[in-house]
Order: structure tokens, then C-alpha cells, then sequence
């Protein structure tokens, strides 16, 4: 189990524990968010708590919180080359992450995502990070840029398991390289 936790000013990332199960639930129901990143909406604390124990309990997946406030307000994992989503190398991540409605627009995610970025090349000492988003997800696709993420290539027809319908996905890269260039320190 990973029990690292990843701090920034304005948020704190930790592992998902199954008491978790409500809050995610709370965010998760909303169908503002999971169908945007390919995932049904949850239609019960049951099924959150099931979702924790077999997706969001493993290294490198991280349950968005604030300082001072221990309730899981979004998700935001890298996730090592055969077990992510796309065709990629074992020393490759992809990043994946949403948050809560009532959260958004604050900037939060991309502070998450500098801090994950650093963790999966200084710590996990990956080489290229991953990040797809599907066609019109305009607020995914702002967040990324945000973070040094340049566009690579677009996959017409993308299978969504667990919405089971095709979709295009862009699909964007960030390289070690790109990412010492671009960092303030
Ligand atoms: C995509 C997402 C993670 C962005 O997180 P965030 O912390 O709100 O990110 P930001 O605050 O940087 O906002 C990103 C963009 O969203 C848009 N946005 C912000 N607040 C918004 C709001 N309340 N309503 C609509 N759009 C909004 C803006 O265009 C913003 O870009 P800008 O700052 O350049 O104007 C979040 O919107 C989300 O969870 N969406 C649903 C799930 C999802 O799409 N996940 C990604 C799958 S690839």
C-alpha cells in the first residue's frame, strides 16, 4: 500500500481509505464529472466504497484534500506503463484526476498536478507522463496546458470500459526533459 502523502500550499494529497466511501459518493454522483473523465456516476456510498478498495486503493492514486481538512474532495493518480489506460512503457505514467463541482475553477487540480508530476519523476523516476482528455472536455484540456503538457496525438475511437461507448480522445505528453526545462527551481 502507498502511504505517502504530497503536499502543496493549498492542498494535501493522501492515500484513499475506505471511511472515504461518503465524501466520494457526495462528488461522485454529481454526472458533471465522472462521464467527462469516462467513468459512470455513482449510484451509491456502497459503490464508492467498492471503487476505493479495487481502483483507488494502490501506489500513485490520491485522494485531493485540503489543509486542515481531512474529506477527499477529488482524485488525481500516475499510474505505471500495463496498468494505465494506454499503451505505454513501465518507466511511463499516465495522470488522471477530477474534483468535486463545488471546487472547481480554483486552480486546485493543476497545483495537484505540478505536485504529482514532481513526485512521478523525482520519486518514481519515470520518463514521459501521459494525459488524455476526450473531445470537448475543454476544462481538462486548460488544465494540462497549465501543467507543460503539450498536445502529441488524437485517438479517433477510444473505448470507454466503463461507459462502454467510443470516444475521441487527445492524448498529451510531458518528458522529463520538457519538465526540468520548464521548472521554476
Ligand atoms: C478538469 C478539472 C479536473 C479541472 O480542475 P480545476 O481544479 O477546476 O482546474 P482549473 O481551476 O484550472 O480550471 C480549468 C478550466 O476549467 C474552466 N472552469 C473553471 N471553473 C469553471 C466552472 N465553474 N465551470 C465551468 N468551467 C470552469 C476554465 O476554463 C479553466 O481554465 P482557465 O483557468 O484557463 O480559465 C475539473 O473541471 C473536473 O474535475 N472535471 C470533471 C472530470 C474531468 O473532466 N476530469 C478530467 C478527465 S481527462
Amino acid at each position: 500500500m502507498n502511504g505517502i502523502k504530497l503536499t502543496t500550499e493549498r492542498i494535501v494529497l493522501r492515500p484513499w481509505e475506505e471511511s472515504d466511501a461518503e465524501a466520494l459518493y457526495e462528488y461522485a454522483k454529481d454526472d458533471r464529472v465522472g462521464p467527462a473523465a469516462g467513468w459512470p456516476v455513482h449510484q451509491s456510498i456502497d459503490e464508492s466504497r467498492e471503487i476505493i478498495r479495487t481502483v483507488f486503493m494502490q501506489e500513485g492514486v490520491f485522494a485531493v484534500t485540503l489543509p486542515g481538512d481531512d474529506k477527499a474532495i477529488g482524485c488525481i493518480g500516475v499510474i505505471r506503463g500495463a496498468k494505465s489506460n494506454m499503451p505505454i512503457g513501465e518507466d511511463e505514467g499516465e495522470i488522471s484526476y477530477w474534483i468535486g463541482v463545488p471546487f472547481w475553477g480554483r486552480g486546485l487540480i493543476p497545483e495537484a498536478m505540478h505536485r504529482v508530476i514532481r513526485y512521478a519523476f523525482e520519486d518514481l523516476r519515470l520518463k514521459n507522463l501521459w494525459c488524455g482528455y476526450f473531445d470537448g472536455n475543454e476544462k481538462s484540456k486548460r488544465a494540462q496546458k497549465k501543467c507543460g503538457f503539450r498536445y502529441h496525438h488524437t485517438c479517433d475511437k477510444t473505448y470507454c470500459a466503463l461507459t462502454g461507448d467510443y470516444r475521441i480522445e487527445h492524448v498529451s505528453l510531458l518528458t522529463f526533459e520538457d519538465w526540468l526545462k520548464s521548472r521554476p527551481d
